[in-house]
């Protein structure tokens, strides 16, 4: 008897047909003589049905030995019931080989504290819930790829060992490279900037890194950030490109993902909505929110989370926060020609309080002002040479944005810490494990 290896994921197109699952055993129920076993082969779940009449004994037996992620080849053939759960079809087993009896799985399926799941993690990436979350993980980071390739951009990957800060040298981690200090990325952009003048249009996606003193469910201390740079861009360049932009993410996540998004019992609806035009307001207008809703909040002040989530509740679309003051922002920021105290940058919020997602903005393009601004940071000017460099020979107006994958995926999601949005997370309250 011969039985083709499928997926589960492809079911439906073996109906009738003698099949094998090659897969992990996710659960099992029993009831005289049968067993419903629960397979999992990381497309889906299907279940296999053991009925004891039916079978040899020794699979019967076998079925009954097999414990939670023990590792498992099921053959049978594939019967249409839209009852059976996870995917409308069922198989009916003929035979079962076990791979590795499975010797008490720490997971159950009982509720287990946060602490135990992180230093579980290896295992913990089995669950629905977690499956669900890195397969739209994976869709937005398509996304992503897709757009900026189908968008004229050029995929520019940026080192991760650089010799200055980008993003403040609060958050910068410091390691040491054969005798020299460097430090772990903050941020591809400024890298972006030269690869720009080059190219045109350019993106960057990778690790970055953040030494940030913050506990909060929004940070990381390692996440992946994708960086589009354009040359001859302003400031309504950039929002426009990233509105287009997270329109099509969230959309296509919508489209492709549905089945994951409803696994984790999100409000689709809502993601629906988020169609372009997005509103924009500026800092200004952003401050007077917070007073209208009686926070206290003095002009001038960066936003924190609170502010964030006070901000994004008015819409239900991801709002558009441009001309934050510039001393809020990094050294790189253009100053708004109309107003010396803003700068020409701009965040996007996600809605239902995740928070901002996107940081970008224009960049100081004219040499001596960028010069005074590195001073004004107490930024080392040795390490930012070959940066001037890129407006001393040919600069012109230009501009780019960050958008942060696990904000974002956490947001797609709902899910409440985005620490479940990368596969290994890395936090400042936590040692590296696994
Ligand atoms: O606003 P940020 O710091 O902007 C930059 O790094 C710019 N250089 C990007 C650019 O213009 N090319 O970070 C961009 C985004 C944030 O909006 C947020 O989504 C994410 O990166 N982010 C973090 N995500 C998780 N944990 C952290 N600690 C994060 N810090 C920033
Ligand atoms: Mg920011």
């Amino acid at each position: 008897m011969s039985y083709r290896w499928i997926y589960i994921e492809d079911i439906s197109d073996y109906e009738g047909e003698k099949v094998e699952v090659r897969g992990w055993l996710y659960n099992k129920r029993h009831s005289g003589k049968l067993y419903f076993l629960l397979v999992r082969d990381g497309t889906d779940i299907v279940q296999c049905v053991v009925f004891q009449p039916e079978v040899e004994e020794e699979v019967f037996e076998a079925a009954g030995r097999l414990t939670q992620e023990s590792s498992v080849i099921v053959r049978g053939t594939v019967r249409k019931d839209t009852r059976a759960p996870h995917v409308g079809y069922e198989i009916t087993v003929e035979d079962i080989e076990l791979v590795q009896l499975a010797d008490g799985y720490p997971i159950g399926p009982k509720e287990h504290g946060i602490d135990f799941l992180l230093q579980h993690r290896h295992l913990w990436l089995r669950s629905l819930r977690q499956h669900a979350i890195l397969r739209i993980r994976h869709e937005v980071t398509s996304a992503i790829r897709d757009f900026f390739n189908s968008h004229g951009f050029i995929l520019i990957d940026e080192p991760i060992f650089t010799p200055s800060a980008c993003e403040g040298t609060t958050t910068l981690f410091e390691t040491e490279h054969f005798g020299n200090t460097a430090y772990l990325s903050q941020s591809g952009q400024l890298y972006n900037e030269a690869a720009c003048m080059s190219f045109g249009k350019v993106y960057c996606f990778g690790p970055t890194f953040r030494a940030e003193k913050s506990k909060t469910r929004r940070h990381l201390t390692e996440f992946w950030m994708v960086e589009p740079e354009i040359a001859y861009c302003d400031l309504n360049g950039i929002i426009d490109l990233a509105e287009e932009f997270v329109e099509y993410v969230v959309q296509r996540v919508v489209e492709k993902r549905r089945k994951e998004l409803e696994r984790l019992e999100r409000d689709i609806s809502k993601l629906e909505k988020v169609k372009r035009p997005f509103p924009r307001i500026s800092y200004s207008e952003a401050v007077e929110i917070l007073k209208e809703k009686g926070m206290r909040f003095d002009w001038g002040e960066d936003f924190g989370g609170d502010e964030e989530t006070a901000i994004s509740e008015r819409f239900d679309k991801p709002v558009i926060v441009h001309r934050y003051p510039l001393e809020t922002k990094a050294f790189y920021m253009k100053t708004d020609p109309n107003d010396p105290r803003l700068a020409l940058c701009m965040d996007m919020l996600a809605p239902e309080g995740y928070g901002e997602i996107i940081g970008g903005g224009q960049r100081e393009d004219d040499l001596d002002t960028l010069t005074e601004k590195i001073k004004k940071h107490n930024l080392p000017m040795e390490a930012f040479e070959w940066y001037l460099d890129l407006r001393r020979y040919g600069s012109v107006p230009h501009g780019g944005f960050g958008l942060g994958l696990e904000r974002t995926v956490g947001w797609l999601c709902g899910i409440r810490h985005i620490r479940e949005a990368i596969p290994f997370p890395r936090v400042m309250d936590r040692k590296i494990f696994p």
